[in-house]
């Protein structure tokens, strides 16, 4: 019997959704997870705000997590400018060129609809986060974590030399805690991106690895220190833009009354609990990709549009010839060369 209401009402929200004019605007709703992705990802100036967390415009929250841990402001810094870099560069080629709007228009902002890319940034971000929170206990930029919390009861020598490994496990907890993510659950806009980064922060935990290195005499092992390492971040986003490619739609019903209660829709994401989810189906970008550079003829097949591209010569001076010298010198030559460059019409 249960399972037949429950049956008939998916039926119903099904149906209500299929029929939904699907507009749904997120203003409105912005938690401050995403108002937090958003600040991160939009502003490519380096504005200093007021308060402990410096790189944004933060919530009374945020500042006093900033405050509790200085080198946190750091951190922020270097999650924002990793993010950016690491989407400009793997995404150079594509028609989505990590640009903030759609073909030029200020009202196409990837932010006022969770497009395919929305989601993508929302996971790009927190992946960054963990990523530099992790490093920062590493480093010794934020002294926090917990990896230094249970080292300071056994040995005060170690924590002094540093030897902290890339901390994920509380890199995941302080993301969550700082896009305040336990508070969002209120809306299924809120309810998705919460996924979203969600899939973000794991992406990290599966590129983290062990270490050893080993002391005693002329190589033996008799004594080891193991510590755990991330690999760089370019390396995650392999992974992430899978994610992207991979990414499902989701329709949300905008009719208040209609509308599924946050449990519904965890009920309804949980078969998909490792994709990454959008919304609203992204604007055709062919109108904006003129006179865009493309990696090679395959690729300017999809950039292009099929309208076609120019070929250029281009002259480019790299090292070449390069041989050892008296042992531990490598001298090169600098040899100039004519590369192909193609432009989309
Ligand atoms: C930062 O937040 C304050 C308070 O919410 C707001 O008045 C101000 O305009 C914001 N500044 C920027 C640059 O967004
Ligand atoms: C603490 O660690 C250092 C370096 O790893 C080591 O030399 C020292 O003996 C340790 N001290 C104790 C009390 O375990
Ligand atoms: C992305 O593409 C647009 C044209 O579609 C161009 O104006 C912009 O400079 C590009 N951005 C980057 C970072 O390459």
């Amino acid at each position: 019997m249960y399972k037949f209401t429950l049956f008939t009402y998916y039926l119903i929200v099904y149906f209500a959704s299929y029929f939904a004019i699907v507009s749904y605007l997120v203003e409105g709703s912005k938690p401050v997870l995403q108002g937090t992705v958003e600040a991160l990802f939009v502003d490519r100036s380096q504005v200093i705000y007021p308060g402990a967390c410096k790189v944004i415009n933060s919530t009374a929250r945020q500042l006093k997590i900033c405050r509790k841990d200085p080198g946190l402001q750091i951190v922020l810094s270097t999650a924002k400018s990793q993010a950016i870099e690491a989407c400009e560069q793997y995404f150079q080629y594509d028609r989505w060129n990590c640009s903030l709007v759609f073909n030029g228009k200020e009202k196409k902002s990837i932010f006022n609809k969770i497009y395919r890319e929305t989601a993508f940034v929302h996971a790009l971000v927190a992946a960054s986060l963990s990523h530099a929170i992790a490093k920062g206990c590493a480093s010794g930029d934020l002294y926090r974590c917990s990896c230094l919390r249970t080292r300071r009861k056994y040995n005060t020598t170690q924590l002094k030399s540093g030897r902290c490994g890339d901390d994920f496990k509380y890199a995941k907890r302080l993301v969550k805690n700082f896009l305040d993510v336990k508070q969002v659950s209120s809306d299924a806009v809120a309810e998705i991106l919460k996924q979203d980064v969600l899939i973000g922060i794991d992406s990290i935990g599966e590129h983290l690895k062990e270490v050893c290195k080993c002391h005693g005499f002329s190589g033996s092992c008799t004594t080891k220190t193991c510590w755990k390492r991330l690999t760089p971040f370019s390396s995650v986003m392999g992974l992430l833009k899978k994610h992207y490619h991979h990414a499902i739609k989701k329709k949300i019903v905008t009719s208040p009354a209609k509308s599924p209660s946050p449990a519904r829709i965890k009920i309804r994401l949980e078969r998909e609990r490792n994709k990454l989810i959008y919304v609203q189906r992204t604007p055709n970008l062919c109108v904006s990709t003129k006179g865009r550079v493309c990696k090679d003829r395959n690729n300017c097949a999809t950039l292009c549009c099929g309208r076609g591209f120019t070929v250029s010569k281009k002259t480019i001076s790299k090292r070449c010839r390069c041989k050892m010298e008296n042992c531990c010198f490598v001298s090169c030559d600098m040899c100039v060369e004519e590369v192909d460059v193609f432009t989309c019409k």
